[in-house]
């Protein structure tokens, strides 16, 4: 069945203004029968638009909600009948404390199951003014802290922050759940997987794909395959390093010259707006964030350059951490390729990595994200020391 525009809509957009704005398409996939669902939906700026996803688990006492995307009501209906099958939403959780895109569903979804205790990561933050959680709209009569009020489902999950780190700004936290059942780890931000090829979700709208798939702004959007894919790769350099090496902008005058041509004139392809050249070797770069075309766990780079670069210890030590977990099969994170196939051997050769090799680097297409840090440690907003030691 073919959801409604009026069943993606997503009233709550303006709160944080990202692309695709007021409609929210859902992708909903079961990743483990009869346990383990995402719902997957598009979320970025300018068209920098990557997958961002809730998790539903199925426990003993119902359903799970780990990291909530937008209740549209297309969402709720397929929750629903999920609850069908498998009883009632019982537990919603948030499991960031800095990250926004998935903070602020949580009110709305907390709104539509007024049964459901809602779990939250503690030292909530909000930028730029520091709110109390009652005003972030965590509804206070349900609402408990994780690990400083308990944890829920404790019998069948296991719970393992990463933090709190200091930021300055704010503070970094994140917790993992690993479903014990069916060997799944639930993960925020930290760890991801790209896939070399466009998530399944932008065959519901691809045009971010399409937009970014050409060289000059007067080209009309054109779909097929290989664009798609050579979309999405340009794509995960701009989500992944902000602003892609093997890119020159353009000179004004060039710009606007290819603004209006026929076929462009219209918000889709933002008039022809399209201020980025890329030069050939381009490619180069997305291959070495997915070598040989494998999607691997990964640390996420803008974290990697912008959040850990003086953290690694403590990174280090909570992938250790999640090595433990011997019956580990599955990583599930809120963002790019999910499930994907892990071992703890996997993720004990991935802190060996993380301890060995570079980290935080300046050069390549590193330049632009470590120029911000180098810019924050500067004016003092984020601390400069080797936090850990
Ligand atoms: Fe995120």
């Amino acid at each position: 069945m073919t959801a409604t525009a009026a069943e993606q809509r997503w009233p709550w957009w303006p709160l944080l203004p990202l692309y695709p704005y007021g409609r929210r398409r859902t992708l909903v996939r079961e990743l483990i029968a009869e346990r383990l669902w995402s719902f997957e939906q598009l979320q970025g700026v300018w068209y920098v638009a990557v997958p961002i996803r809730m998790t539903v688990l199925r426990v003993r006492e119902g359903l799970l909600l780990y990291a909530p995307v937008a209740p549209t009501a297309e969402v709720l209906a397929q929750l629903h009948q999920l609850e069908e099958h498998h009883g009632p939403v019982c537990t919603i959780v948030l499991p960031t404390a800095s990250g926004l895109e998935h903070k602020l569903p949580v009110p709305a979804m907390a709104r539509a199951f007024p049964a459901a205790q809602v779990w939250v990561t503690p030292k909530q933050w909000s930028f730029p003014l520091s709110l109390p959680s009652a005003w972030l709209g965590f509804p206070p009569s349900r609402t408990r802290v994780l690990l400083t009020d308990g944890v829920p489902h404790g019998d069948q999950l296991d719970w393992l922050p990463l933090g709190p780190l200091d930021l300055g700004l704010g503070t970094f936290m994140e917790i993992a759940c690993f479903d014990r059942a069916s060997g799944s780890l639930l993960l925020t931000d930290a760890l991801v997987a790209i896939p070399p090829e466009p998530p399944e979700l932008f065959d519901l709208d691809p045009t971010p794909l399409l937009f970014h798939a050409r060289e000059r702004g007067d080209e009309p959007l054109v779909d097929d395959p290989a664009l798609r894919r050579r979309g999405w790769r340009r794509l995960v350099l701009f989500a992944n390093y902000l602003r892609p090496r093997p890119l020159e902008v353009p000179p004004l005058g060039e710009v606007l010259s290819h603004c209006l041509a026929p076929g462009c004139r219209r918000p889709r392809s933002h008039f022809g707006f399209y201020p980025f050249r890329w030069l050939p070797d381009w490619q180069a770069d997305f291959e070495a964030l997915v070598p040989d075309g494998r999607c691997s766990v990964q640390v996420a780079a803008v974290l990697e350059r912008l959040v850990f670069p003086r953290q690694r210890n403590a990174l280090v030590a909570w992938i250790r951490g999640l090595a433990g977990l011997r019956e580990l099969r599955w990583l599930v994170p809120c963002h790019y390729e999910a499930p994907v196939a892990c071992s703890p051997a996997r993720l004990s050769a991935l802190a060996d990595r993380i301890e060995a090799g570079p980290w935080a680097q300046d050069q390549g297409p590193w330049l632009t994200l470590a120029g911000i840090d180098r810019t924050l440690v500067k004016l003092g907003v984020v601390p400069g020391e080797e936090a850990d030691g």
